[in-house]
């Protein structure tokens, strides 16, 4: 059986003389919760830029659910079955949280964009009291949280994000593990870009160093926490905080 995303070889960059990716290869399959960590400037955002259709490949190929996307106009993303939550801008903050789920579901039937707003809030009830309330006014939490309610709008079978923790206080990072790994568990497949290296592979199902635009090292995050160039290279300052 084949993976839910797959990655075969891809070159791929800003410009198509100055590759960034020089042959990623990765695998997600359907439910699993995949972390990637590595260095600054390894090409992690650019990886998942190139997933979604934002980053332009020249060679190689991703497929979803046997489906070829490679180079897909990033509209198609969704339909696919593929969410992406940016690292910034990923939710309006002059409009409500109503309102940011309304334009999220906007191209959905109108009877299913309701039921799937109704389901967003029983997922994140915390959003509930701040329905009328300007996106601007929730915490970091709550709003990576509105994120991933608004990405999850389209029923994607994966929902990829580019370092969920950033700038979040240590206890609230945990809460958004958490989440993800709830959703995991629910069957929705997750892939992480994440700085916070010990927390993600403490999350999740399988991690990938890549450096450089290249696959490093992989494999379960229980080995990749007791691989001792990972904890040499990557947990030895768990404590450090994401700028
Ligand atoms: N919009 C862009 N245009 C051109 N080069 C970029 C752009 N964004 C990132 N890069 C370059 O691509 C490389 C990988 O960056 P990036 O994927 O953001 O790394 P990471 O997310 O792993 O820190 C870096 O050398 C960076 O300078
Ligand atoms: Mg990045």
């Amino acid at each position: 059986m084949s993976a839910l995303l797959e990655l075969t070889g891809v070159i791929g960059g800003y410009s198509p003389e100055l590759p960034i990716l020089h042959g990623i290869d990765m695998q997600v399959d359907a439910g699993e919760f995949v972390t990637i960590i590595g260095p600054n400037g390894a090409g992690k955002s650019t990886a998942m830029k190139a997933i979604a259709g934002l980053v332009r490949i020249t060679e190689g190929r991703v497929t979803l659910d046997g489906r070829d996307i490679t180079n897909h106009p990033t509209e198609e993303m969704a339909e696919a079955g593929m969410a992406f939550v940016p690292q910034t801008a990923n939710i309006f903050t002059t409009l409500t949280i109503d309102e940011n789920l309304k334009l999220g579901a906007h191209t959905l039937p109108r009877k299913q964009a309701a039921q799937r707003i109704a389901q967003a809030y029983e997922r994140f009830p915390d959003l509930v009291k701040f329905r009328d309330s300007a996106a601007r006014s929730l915490s970091g939490g709550q709003r990576q949280m509105l994120a991933v309610a608004r990405a999850l709008l389209c029923a994607p079978r994966l929902v990829m994000l580019d370092e969920p923790s950033a700038g979040l206080a240590p206890n609230i990072v945990q809460d958004v593990f958490v989440m993800l790994r709830r959703l995991a568990d629910d069957g929705v497949a997750v892939l992480m870009v994440e700085q916070n290296a010990k927390g993600a592979m403490a999350v999740s199902d399988r991690t990938y160093v890549l450096a450089e635009g290249e696959n490093r090292i992989s494999g379960t995050s229980q080995e990749m926490l007791n691989n001792p160039e990972v904890k040499a290279i990557y947990l030895g300052n768990a404590g450090r905080k994401s700028a």
